[in-house]
């Protein structure tokens, strides 16, 4: 089977160098010659941006040396091997190259066969060494991220942004999306998707244990394609579910999802302040009237005490009517941050896509409202802004919320709450 050349990036300061090293390697269709840089600082940015096999770099370079790239590529750009390029007399600089990370050297002048021994026989063996360590250092559990959607406010639109929210992720080919009901007295998530649920997120808690069979065994998938955990058929069924379950929960639908959108209840409690901080992103929802501007100026400072930082949390407007008193930029001015989404009244979509239980989203995929859902969903999404996936962060100490919560309130109220 034919395997992919080794890419090759040169770094070398003459220019001269490099192109002969260009067109000994070009003999070769082994080897790819994917870029060139004429100084360290040069290498260095080329490597983070080409991902190159390897990497030929002179010592004596301009603006930053060899030896200090080598240093920066090995941190910065673990996936590139260093090969040193050095002449007779540098012994005590190939000496540092090497510690600095460097994996092999060449002493010039060589001889083409020198040039491809040695980088095949590096690349060989790094391919093998990282083969081997790879499963080590990146266990092979998935680490799906986390997405709430909550408002200080009922019927504010949650459970519609949640649910197409869901529905608009899992679009991508090869992406697993779960919407988890959370709003334990009264969710909607199952009757939006016009299905009476078999088993709840209250089987689970009943369990002496929560494990990833029993959480399967809860989800139901709808007639799309999402796969939903829906909550409690009663009322009286919520208190069963803990935060702890939450916890448990969460963790392991984070190992098999790529997306876990989690609709709350209004308000701030144990279980949501549970999703909230195991969130990535916490998606906070407001209307244009002024006692939700309110709250959501409460909130937004309590998400800051919380240690939620800016990205963490994205600002939603729902339903803005050119009634209300406030628009968008007022509503910015007076929370100090800018408004991530505003997603438009489309009443009739909505009511429709409500008694279908097909979400707008995928029934009316170019509608004004689902349009709006793409750009938060886009929003979530590390990937389609090039960003890290990124797990953990803010908010995820051990204090349980319910202390953190306490403390957060009388620092900001000065007051204390007991509980
Ligand atoms: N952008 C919108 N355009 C038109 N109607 C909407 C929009 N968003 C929500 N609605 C409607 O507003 C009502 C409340 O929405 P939803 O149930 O999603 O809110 P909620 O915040 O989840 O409420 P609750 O606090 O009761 O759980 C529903 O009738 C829904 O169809
Ligand atoms: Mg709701």
């Amino acid at each position: 089977m034919k395997t992919s050349p080794i890419k090759i990036l040169i770094a070398d300061d003459i220019a001269e160098t490099r192109e002969n090293l260009r067109k000994l390697l070009s003999f070769d269709g082994d080897f790819s010659v994917i870029g060139e840089a004429a100084n360290g600082l040069e290498a260095v940015t080329l490597a983070k941006r080409l991902k190159p096999d390897i990497v030929l770099m002179d010592i004596n370079m301009p603006i930053m040396d060899g030896i200090e790239a080598t240093r920066v590529i090995t941190v910065e750009a673990p996936m590139s091997t260093v090969v040193i390029l050095s002449v007779q007399g540098e012994q005590e600089y190939l000496r540092e190259a090497m510690a600095a990370g460097a994996r092999n050297y060449l002493v010039k002048p060589f001889s083409v066969d020198e040039l491809i021994n040695t980088i095949s026989k590096t690349h060989e063996l790094e391919s093998e060494r990282r083969a081997r360590i790879m499963p080590m250092v990146a266990p092979q559990r998935k680490l799906g991220r986390i997405v709430t959607v909550f408002s200080t406010k009922g019927g504010v639109g949650k459970t519609t942004i949640a649910t197409n929210l869901a529905a608009e992720l899992s679009k991508k080919a090869n992406r697993s999306v779960v919407l988890v009901d959370l709003d334990l007295q009264f969710g909607d998530i199952a009757i939006m998707l016009d299905t009476v649920p078999v088993r709840t997120i209250a089987d689970i808690a009943r369990e002496e244990e929560v494990d990833s069979e029993i959480v399967e065994a809860c989800l139901f998938t709808h007639d799309t394609g999402i796969r939903v955990l829906p909550s409690p058929l009663r009322p009286e069924q919520a208190e069963i579910v803990t935060g702890r379950h939450v916890e448990a929960i969460l963790s392991l639908l984070a190992e098999s999802f790529d997306f876990i959108v989690i609709d709350l209840p209004q308000g701030l409690g144990d279980v949501s302040l549970t999703a909230m901080d195991a969130a990535d992103v916490v998606c906070l929802i407001t209307s244009l009237e002024l006692p939700a501007i309110k709250n959501a100026s409460i909130c937004l400072e309590i998400m800051d005490a919380l240690g939620y930082d800016n990205d963490k949390v994205k600002l939603v407007v729902n339903r803005p009517s050119r009634e209300s008193s406030l628009d968008i930029s007022e509503v910015e001015k007076t929370l100090k941050r800018t408004v991530n989404i505003s997603i438009p009244n489309e009443g009739r979509l909505v009511t429709d896509s409500v008694n279908t239980g097909v979400p707008f989203a995928l029934s009316n995929p170019n509608a004004k409202i689902s349009l709006a859902v793409k750009d938060l969903a886009r929003a979530v999404d590390p990937q389609s802004k090039g960003e890290r996936a990124e797990r953990g962060g803010a908010g995820r100490e051990n204090a349980s919320p319910r202390r953190r919560i306490a403390s957060v309130f009388a620092g900001i109220f000065g007051f204390f709450i007991h509980g």
